[in-house]
């Protein structure tokens, strides 16, 4: 019998890359053991988890909001409601009861939505994975991504062999995203043979949390209409919002409704973010706008193929998309819980951006959305040139260190892209105790500058 070997493998596997649970995660959680198993011999006594968003992972301190809770449990167990009378308010066993019913008419930012052209899915990447498995048809065709990117959009072409045609945001201006920048990345393709086919916004942003203003969005609508691109705009932070008077985030599809654009537009939600958080349960949905009927019914068949999400998922994109409202038993509460993350996540990165910017060397654009920072450190020749002898990038020895000495775990910048010659890494605000976790990182920093210079 012939084993199975990598060299069997499909090479387009080899060639995707994840660094969110790459080296530095995946040694962030061999240190967790040894701590667990009582090993003293390491200079910190926890682990912090900046690598990753999952808000109500171990660790980090968003709890689940208790309105999704409850209603998924009587779907789960109907008898409940019964068994325990006084347990759920009446708003929560009216969704519950109305779930198992049929769903009507549905309106999305002030707009009509047509519930045939939205899809539940495991997340929102499964969405994207599906979207771009349908688009790439060869090599030479492209998508464009951000850069930097959150690393599903680079993994999944690397998978379905299609082009990742970078775009790079401006991180002068706030990581800011012009029109220009896609433009000329448009015009090079084009020069090396590559069709454009599908612009990708990540509205807010990660690993910058970047949120784009509506003047900027009309102009990349305009593009689309332009270069004729598909738009898939991920927008599964859109409740992240650290000042949302000053900030406000406005739906691609608001804007493609209001300016009656022809464009292709997919957008993309999740449950994993924003209040919920609710990464385990996997639910997400994508709206299809623009599409024609003959595209839809392809998409349908696809999503039938994969069959339906989790019912837990299901649930969740419910009771985001329609939380309780003024005067529902369960409003308090959930307005409490959630009124809580915010201005957790609010001040935290106020705090973190404001002391990383204090700090020889680094550079931290406050961001007003989603869930990180993304700072910029300058390293020195002596850093790059011990990193490079160790056979690493320079960031990615600047965050193992981190992790070595400190138990914080960071993902590098290299796993999102960035410049030539730039460094950053990205972190999250998830994480309690700011404090204590800033001040490590703080005082790893100081070090670091002293060991290899500025
Ligand atoms: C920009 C972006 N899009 C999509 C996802 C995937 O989310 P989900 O858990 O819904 O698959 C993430 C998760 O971190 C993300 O950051």
């Amino acid at each position: 019998m012939r084993p199975l070997t990598l060299d069997s493998l499909n090479p387009a596997v080899k060639k995707v890359q994840y660094a969110v649970r790459g080296e530095l995660a995946i040694k962030a959680e061999e240190y967790r053991v040894r701590l667990a198993e009582g090993d003293k011999g390491l200079p910190f006594d926890k682990v912090i988890s900046s690598n990753i968003g999952n808000p109500q992972q171990k660790g980090l301190d968003q709890p689940p909001i208790t309105f999704v809770r409850q209603v998924a449990a009587l779907m789960e167990w109907p008898a409940l409601a019964e068994l325990a009378p006084n347990v759920f308010p009446q708003d929560v066993r009216a969704r519950a009861k109305e779930l198992q019913e049929e769903i009507g008419s549905i309106e999305r930012d002030g707009y009509p939505s047509d519930p045939g052209h939205i899809f539940l899915t495991g997340g929102a990447s499964a969405g994207v994975s599906l979207l771009i498995s349908m688009l790439v048809t060869s090599p030479k065709d492209g998508v464009l991504i951000p850069i930097p990117q959150y690393p599903l959009y680079t993994a999944t072409l690397a998978q379905h062999n299609g082009a990742a045609l970078p775009y790079h945001l401006d991180e002068s201006s706030g990581w800011s995203t012009s029109a220009e920048s896609i433009e000329a990345a448009i015009e090079k393709a084009h020069r090396e043979g590559i069709v454009s086919k599908a612009l990708v916004i990540i509205n807010p942003g990660n690993p910058t949390g970047a949120l784009l203003d509506e003047e900027t969005q009309v102009q990349l609508i305009e593009l689309c209409e332009k270069y004729s691109l598909v738009l898939l705009a991920d927008e599964v932070y859109q409740a992240n919002l650290h000042h949302p008077d000053s900030h406000p985030f406005t739906s691609f599809k608001k804007l493609v409704a209001k300016h009656q654009s022809p464009i292709p537009l997919v957008s993309f939600h999740s449950i994993s973010k924003g209040v919920s958080g609710e990464c385990g349960r996997r639910g997400g949905y994508f709206e299809c706008t623009n599409i024609s009927d003959e595209v839809l019914a392809e998409i349908y068949k696809m999503v039938s193929v994969g069959l339906c999400p989790p019912v837990s998922g299901q649930i969740g994109v419910d009771c985001m998309v329609r939380p309780p409202k003024p005067g529902d038993e369960s409003y308090e509460l959930w307005k409490k819980e959630t009124d809580t993350i915010h201005a957790a996540l609010a001040s935290r990165t106020k705090t973190m951006a404001e002391r990383l910017n204090a700090l020889p060397g680094v550079s931290c654009v406050d961001s007003p959305g989603a869930l990180y920072l993304y700072p910029q450190i300058r390293l020195s020749q002596k850093a790059q040139e011990t990193a490079r002898k160790a056979g690493k990038e320079p960031d990615a020895f600047y965050a193992l260190a981190l992790l070595d000495e400190t138990g914080i775990c960071v993902v590098p910048g290299s796993g999102f892209g960035q410049k030539e010659g730039e460094w950053h890494y990205r972190l999250t605000c998830l994480c309690p105790g700011v404090d204590e976790y800033v001040g490590k990182l703080e005082k790893f920093h100081r070090g670091f500058v002293e060991k290899y210079g500025a």
